[in-house]
Formats: C-alpha cells, structure tokens, sequence
C-alpha cells in the first residue's frame, strides 16, 4: 500500500517544481506503470515515494507508515524492511562477486540469509555458475539479473524499479518483466518507471504523468489504449 498526498520537490534554481503536487493510491499488490516523456518527473517521484529523496512538500504513506516523518535511522530500518529498488544501471558494487551483492543488504542490516535461500534465487536466475564472478565482468542482462536477486530475497513488500529493462536486449527485457509480473501475482506491490508501451500494457495499473505531474491514472490497458492516451495527453512517451 503506497499513498502520496500532494507531493511537491523543488528543484534548485527552476521556476516550475519537479514534482508539481502528486497523490495517488496504490492499493494491495499490483503491478504499476509510471509512463510519461523524459523530464516529466518519473524518477523524482519514484524517489519521494521509496524514501530516496524527501520532498519539499506532502505525505508519502507506505504500509500506513508515514515514511519522512520517521527519524533517518528508523526510516533506513523500515525502508530496509519494506522496501527494495531497482535501477536502470543496477547499481552493483563491481569488485564484488553476484553471490556478495546479493547478500550485501542482509550483511548491512546485520540478518541472517539462508544459504539455500541464495542458492534458489541466483538458480531461478541462471546466476548460481557466476556466483563467484565480480559484477565487473558481467554483461548488462546479468548484472540487472543480479541487481533483481539482491532485491528479491530482501523479500520486500514494495519494489520500486527504475527503467529496469533500459539497457537490456529482449530476452533479458522478457526475464525480468516476467520476474516483476510474477512478484505482483505473489502480493508484493511492483512500481515501476517505463518508456515501452508494452511493458507499460503488463501492468495492472497506469500512472501518465507530464510536467511534473499525474495527469491521468487507469486500470490496465492495451497498447493502442497507452498510444492513445498518451497522445490524448501530448508528449509522446520518450520524447
Ligand atoms: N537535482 C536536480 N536538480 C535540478 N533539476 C532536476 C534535478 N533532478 C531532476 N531535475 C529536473 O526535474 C525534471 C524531472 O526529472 P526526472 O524526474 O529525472 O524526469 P524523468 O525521470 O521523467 O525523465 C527534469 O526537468 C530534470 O531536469
Ligand atoms: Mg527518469
């Protein structure tokens, strides 16, 4: 459950706000698609949402915690318990191998992690031969593979994921799609930040925004429907 209530971030020397005032309520599990052109504020908003960046105005609920009212230290330790990130470049840390990224959240929170728990994921992900490997000579596919392990066995409720498949070549695109599709069917709440009308046509729900702010919300849709909307609002979604 992910409430944000008129969220407002400013951005240094601009007139017009990043974040021109956002509420919305996502409900339950789900898979949710952010769409909308470049600079219309996806990524400031998937930031003020997961607890990255506070926003100079309004209430971001996630689970019915109101995250940014919380001390830095008990909000790390709820976002840590609640909430996992993918990014589009991965953000791994490349001298070390796949199996000490995927184990470096629950080294950080001091947490025990099953080995067999390690074991399963990196299998489900044809990782478990690379397990030794440092992230640095992985390719692309890989390292977001891995970067989806390291989220995963967090066992968060949240995943927030930015442009995740960006940099991917299909088959790639296709796991990890199939991966964040899987996580909503199971209750976790995925939102995830897309420029591919198809990807976008996988979610349960569509977050249009444009200029800093949400100008439509829907249920699923088709991929005409996305095109049409889109153009319905102006702005393409990568222009
Ligand atoms: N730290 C910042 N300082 C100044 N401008 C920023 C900052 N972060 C984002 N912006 C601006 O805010 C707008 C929205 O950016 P962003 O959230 O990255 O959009 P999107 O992810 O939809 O492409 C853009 O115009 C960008 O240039
Ligand atoms: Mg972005």
């Amino acid at each position: 459950m992910i409430q944000a209530s008129q969220v407002v971030k400013m951005a240094g020397g601009q007139q017009a706000p990043v974040l021109g005032g956002c509420s919305l309520e996502l409900g339950g599990s789900g898979l949710t698609a952010v769409v909308g052109p470049s600079g219309a504020g996806k990524t400031s908003l998937l930031y003020c949402l997961s607890g990255l960046d506070r926003p100079d105005q309004g209430y971001v609920g996630i689970n019915g915690t109101d995250i940014y009212s919380l001390s830095d230290e008990k909000r790390t330790r709820f976002l840590r318990d609640n909430v996992s990130f993918v990014f589009q470049q991965y953000n791994l840390i490349g001298y070390l191998t796949v199996e000490e990224n995927v184990r470096l959240p629950h080294a950080l929170a001091r947490k025990r992690v099953d080995s067999s728990a390690v074991e399963d994921v990196l299998s489900r992900f044809g990782l478990w031969e690379k397990r030794a490997a440092r992230v640095s000579t992985l390719s692309g596919g890989e390292q977001q593979r891995a970067a989806l392990c390291r989220a995963i066995l967090m066992r968060p409720s949240v995943i927030f994921a930015d442009e995740p498949t960006g940099a991917l070549d299909t088959a790639n695109t296709d796991i990890v799609l199939r991966v964040l599709r899987d996580l909503a069917d199971q209750g976790c709440s995925v939102v995830m930040v897309t420029h591919d009308v198809e990807s976008a046509a996988l979610a349960d729900r569509i977050v249009f925004m444009r200029d800093g702010v949400i100008a439509q919300t829907t249920g699923r849709l088709s991929v005409d429907q996305i095109l049409h909307t889109m153009a319905r609002l102006g702005g393409g979604l990568h222009a």
